[in-house]
């Protein structure tokens, strides 16, 4: 069964690229390459997959996830500018493609070995805009 549990934070940013021009930043990422930069309230889906444990009827335990999802993701990025706040993002642009693979990662690389397998992860950077990555 899969379990989705969801969080939200807020972070701001600018979208600009070091290795493209500024006529070319400006092209690709309009009004998001602002100097001033803008912010946005992400929401994060968290999908665990894993069996229902007979003795509890449960797949996973929702506050050890809060737990995990705490530290190494809402400490990290809410409230933070995501261009100077984030070390990955001194080199990528902090898109929310980037960001969900870094929030990927994180959780991934720290992830607790006895919780069930990290199935997926989704962000939703406006109602509109929504990325998502598989985690394997
Ligand atoms: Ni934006």
């Amino acid at each position: 069964m899969k379990v989705t549990r969801r969080y939200s934070f807020s972070a701001s940013h600018r979208l600009h690229s070091a290795q493209l021009s500024d006529e070319q930043n400006r092209e690709i990422f309009g009004k998001c390459n602002n100097p001033f930069g803008h912010g946005h309230n992400y929401i994060l889906e968290v999908t665990v997959r894993g069996a229902v444990a007979p003795d509890t009827g449960i797949v996973v335990n929702l506050q050890s996830l809060d737990q995990v999802v705490r530290d190494q993701v809402l400490t990290r990025y809410d409230h933070r500018n995501l261009n100077s706040d984030v070390p990955a993002f001194a080199t990528v642009p902090p898109t929310t493609e980037n960001l969900t693979t870094e929030i990927r990662n994180g959780l991934r690389a720290n992830w607790p070995p006895a919780f069930p397998p990290l199935e997926r992860i989704r962000i939703y950077e406006t109602d509109r805009n929504i990325f998502e990555e598989s985690v394997s």
